[in-house]
């Protein structure tokens, strides 16, 4: 893949695949202040938003890039959220946001002032309780991250999305990614990352620049080889996609790893970095909804990380319902597992910290497969017992049954003596 430039004074060009991109941002972006404006009690609510490679913010064609997308959700969603309010009889929130928004090149960030500035005016003639501050940096993103740090550490932001969407694979350091994840109270980043570009460089002989390549993600070029060993062309892609994504996976509690399509045949990751499961759950959720030229390269069920990158059919999660259905079979015998791991009964709080960052399933099918399954019951606070799956709430506990239905790895010898 060459690398692609935007040319932002005459009028760039939206790809198909990013389209793709933008619908999860744009819907993520309105359930996220949705979610986080719940409380009744909240009448304000503070935010900051960084766009790290912002672009010009609209493309040839019209359509929105992402700083046009996040200010037009935060008007959809303070709008929906105090329709919402009104009719429950509370007092609307106000919603105060700082948006940071850099591009290396001054074309982009001058096309973005403008595109912005009708919709920011809009904003104070008819959306008095939304509150939207910008600054524009033109930097190169490494460059402005001091920067940045400072005007959230001005403003006192606890509340921190980044957008990180750069073409390639090398314009975000690692060590920048976990500072971000370490600096906030609540701190996601959305990031695009050219797995594929990647995975092409290090096909490459030459060991220095192999040695550079691997350097960013604490990979040796001794790990490398050891896990590739005499491996065929895929399945050396997978091992040293699995490499590259456990580098990253270090990087927060929440991280998922998602595959788009692009047409032409090569593909890159969206990742996402949460610090909390409801984060991950709201985003796991949302990829079903945009199911197609997407898919999640680990297994499905609770462990994906147990794929076995020679198994090429078996490592793709498409985010669609026969996908689903097979989720559901391995959740069920997924879940009992866990659970017996840690005794004989989870808090279903503790069981989403557990899973969340090895799953890419969807709440609904988690919560079907708990109920569906023989060898579990779900009690209530109080002690009763759920039958609905979309009753359970985090309050719930998850207990293994005593009559269990089958479960090899459980039996003990007496037992083992009764089946033989
Ligand atoms: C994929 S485009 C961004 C598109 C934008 N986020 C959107 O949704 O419309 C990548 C942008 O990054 C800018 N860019 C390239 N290298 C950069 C760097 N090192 N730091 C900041 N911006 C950079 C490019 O000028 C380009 O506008």
């Amino acid at each position: 893949m060459v690398e692609k430039r935007y040319e932002w004074r005459d009028g760039a060009v939206l790809e198909d695949h990013s389209r793709r991109k933008h619908q999860i941002l744009r819907n993520y972006f309105f359930d996220y202040i949705t979610v986080r404006c719940q409380i009744p009690q909240m009448e304000r609510f503070r935010l900051a938003v960084v766009d790290g490679f912002a672009g010009g913010g609209r493309y040839v064609c019209g359509t929105a890039g992402s700083p046009v997308i996040f200010v037009e959700e935060l008007k959809n969603a303070i709008t929906a959220v105090n329709a919402h309010r009104v009719g429950q009889g509370l007092k609307p929130i106000e919603i105060e946001c700082l948006l940071v928004l850099n591009d290396s090149c001054s074309d982009a960030t001058e096309q973005l002032r403008a595109n912005l500035a009708p919709l920011l005016g809009d904003i104070v003639d008819t959306t008095p309780q939304l509150h939207v501050k910008v600054e524009y940096l033109t930097e190169k993103f490494e460059a402005a991250y001091p920067k940045m740090k400072l005007l959230l550490a001005s403003g006192r932001y606890r509340n921190v999305l980044f957008n990180l969407d750069q073409c390639g694979h090398s314009k975000v350091e690692r060590h920048t990614i976990m500072d971000i994840m370490g600096s906030y109270a609540s701190v996601e980043i959305f990031y695009t990352f050219a797995i594929q570009t990647l995975l092409t460089f290090l096909r490459g002989t030459d060991p220095q620049r192999l040695a550079r390549q691997l350097r960013p993600f604490d990979i040796s070029i001794d790990d490398l080889q050891d896990q590739t060993k005499g491996m065929t062309k895929p399945a050396w892609m997978g091992a040293a996609e699995r490499l590259v994504f456990d580098s990253f996976n270090r990087c927060a509690k929440f991280v998922s790893p998602f595959s788009i399509n692009n047409p032409d045949g090569w593909r890159y990751w969206l990742i996402h970095f949460a610090n909390s499961h409801r984060a991950r759950q709201v985003y796991n959720n949302l990829l079903h909804a945009n199911s197609s030229q997407q898919a999640h390269f680990g297994r499905s069920g609770l462990n994906m990380l147990s794929y076995d990158p020679a198994d090429e059919g078996g490592s793709l999660y498409l985010f669609d319902m026969s996908g689903r259905r097979n989720a559901h079979d391995k959740l069920v015998t997924d879940i009992p597992r866990l659970i017996s791991e840690s005794g004989d009964v989870i808090e279903v709080s503790e069981f989403y910290e557990g899973i969340y960052n090895t799953t890419p399933a969807h709440s609904e099918d988690i919560h079907k497969a708990m109920i569906d399954c023989p060898d579990l019951e779900i009690l209530t606070p109080s002690g009763g017992e759920r039958r609905k799956f979309n009753t359970i709430a985090v309050g719930d506990v998850i207990k293994l049954k005593t009559q269990r239905s089958f479960f090899p790895m459980f039996l003990g010898p007496t037992a083992k003596k009764d089946t033989d």
